[in-house]
């Protein structure tokens, strides 16, 4: 980390926490509780070995405490008392415990070292007949006594409120871009000197600095074809015949906050780097539209509209634009929503609340993967992905349909080989305008 960042994020530290207290003191008055106990999640057991999946923690933990590796740890909130971090530390050989936290966060809590859950209990109030919990319902947690786990009206408000970042978080998440993207700078030059997808991967995670389990969702790594397959999970070790094109969507993590980044690639030729090169015009133009105030539904069906004139413009319509998101031949080559919240989950969560107490707001009539609706306020982190794909089981549906007249089948054809393209940033709202942590990211990184 850089001497500034460390400095940013010891300034910037505490006003987060006064202001997730203060959040957290507002929802748990509102939904009838005295304070909060908030669990890191627990080591999942593999079926009959004596081993455990890798550990994730819970973000409703992390918000508080960026410790990734502290299973069965707790943070206990009442308001008016300085939060309490109870750290398990268990006296193991077999495996390290989490390791005493230091740094800019550490002097805001009350820290308690425990060597198990029955110790945790201990180094909680006797009384949590008042407390809600929010966590996985291990089988301890009925002696623990707190008045409701994992309560819908609580959790919602907090959902609610995490959509906008506070100044700690935006340098989480811009740190998390820079990682993400000196990730991409090294996996693209790994594909340039011809690397299989799994080499491709290697370059990735030692561009950005961390093993696969530190990052916030498997790279998604796909040579030629396979860029159809939305969240691809092969890595081939072999390298494919020919080559013809990468797309890469991969993010890193920093504090607990997410990139989320794609980027697409032509081996050699030009005709489908023109086409690539036309996406990237049209993202550039789609972040422009983001702002506060503005309907993230709004932007998902111009991104429709957008789609339909890169077909027109490849040739792969035979209908005007306007007909072609009319007759839902959009969604034949862009299936998925445009893009969605992001923080400390790579999905972050309240991306179709109406208001902090309930309500919903509904996706477009004909868009079932939409995940954000929401109305942009500043803060928001959200993504810009468009793409366009050529995914065998949507061109055989619409094959067999009414849009069959409408797609120009030889050009499909002579483009399935690319798979697709999806250009992907991370962008924060800003009271007035957008800040495009990715471009900024690789700007720097290109600037040394
Ligand atoms: N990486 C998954 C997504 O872009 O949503
Ligand atoms: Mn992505
Ligand atoms: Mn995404």
């Amino acid at each position: 980390m850089s001497a500034s960042l460390a400095t940013e994020l010891a300034r910037t530290f505490g006003p987060h926490l006064e202001a997730l207290c203060a959040r957290t003191a507002h929802a748990l008055e509102k939904s009838g509780f005295k304070a909060l106990l908030v669990h890191s999640g627990s080591l999942l057991p593999v079926f009959e070995d004596d081993r455990t999946y890798a550990f994730e923690v819970h973000a409703p933990f992390k918000v508080w405490v960026p410790q990734a590796e502290a299973p069965d740890s707790f943070v206990y909130f009442a308001p008016g008392s300085r939060p309490r971090l109870v750290l398990n530390q268990p006296d193991d050989y077999w495996y390290k415990s989490a390791a005493t936290p230091e740094g800019y966060w550490v002097r805001h809590f009350e820290i308690v070292s425990v060597p198990d859950l029955e110790a945790a209990r201990a180094a909680l109030p006797k009384d949590l007949s008042g407390c809600a919990y929010i966590g996985d319902e291990f089988p301890g947690l009925a002696a623990f006594g707190v008045a409701a786990a994992n309560p819908r009206a609580l959790i919602r408000r907090l959902d609610y409120a995490r959509a906008a970042k506070t100044p700690y978080e935006l340098s989480c998440l811009r740190e998390a871009s820079r990682l993400g993207a000196a990730g991409h700078v090294a996996a693209a030059e790994a594909f340039r000197a011809g690397a299989t997808e799994f080499e491709i991967e290697l370059a990735f995670l030692r561009g950005c600095g961390q093993r696969e389990q530190e990052l916030p969702y498997n790279p998604i790594i796909a040579l030629n074809a396979m860029g159809a397959v939305l969240h691809y999970q092969v890595l081939q070790k072999a390298p494919p015949a020919e080559r013809y094109s990468l797309l890469i969507d991969a993010g890193a993590e920093f504090a607990g906050y997410a990139s989320d980044i794609t980027r697409t690639y032509a081996a050699d030729d030009a005709d489908f780097a023109a086409l690539i090169a036309r996406m990237d015009g049209m993202q550039r133009a789609l972040c422009d539209q983001v702002r506060a105030g503005v309907d993230w539904r709004d932007i998902h069906l111009k991104a429709h509209a957008l789609t339909a004139e890169v077909l027109r413009d490849a040739d792969l319509i035979l209908c005007s634009p306007a007909e072609a998101v009319e007759a839902h031949v959009t969604s034949v080559f862009l299936p998925h929503g445009i893009g969605h919240l992001l923080g400390l989950e790579v999905h972050d969560v309240g991306g179709f609340m109406a208001d902090a107490e309930g309500g919903e707001i509904g996706r477009p009539e004909g868009h079932p993967y939409l995940r954000l609706t929401r109305v942009l306020e500043p803060g928001f982190v959200v993504t810009m992905e468009p793409g366009i794909y050529f995914i065998d089981q949507l061109l055989k549906a619409a094959r067999a349909d009414s849009r069959a007249g409408l797609i120009n089948w030889s050009r499909v054809s002579q483009l399935s080989r690319f798979g697709g393209i999806r250009i992907e940033d991370d962008l924060a709202v800003q009271a007035k305008g957008v800040e495009n942590l990715t471009r900024d990211a690789f700007r720097s990184l290109a600037q040394g």
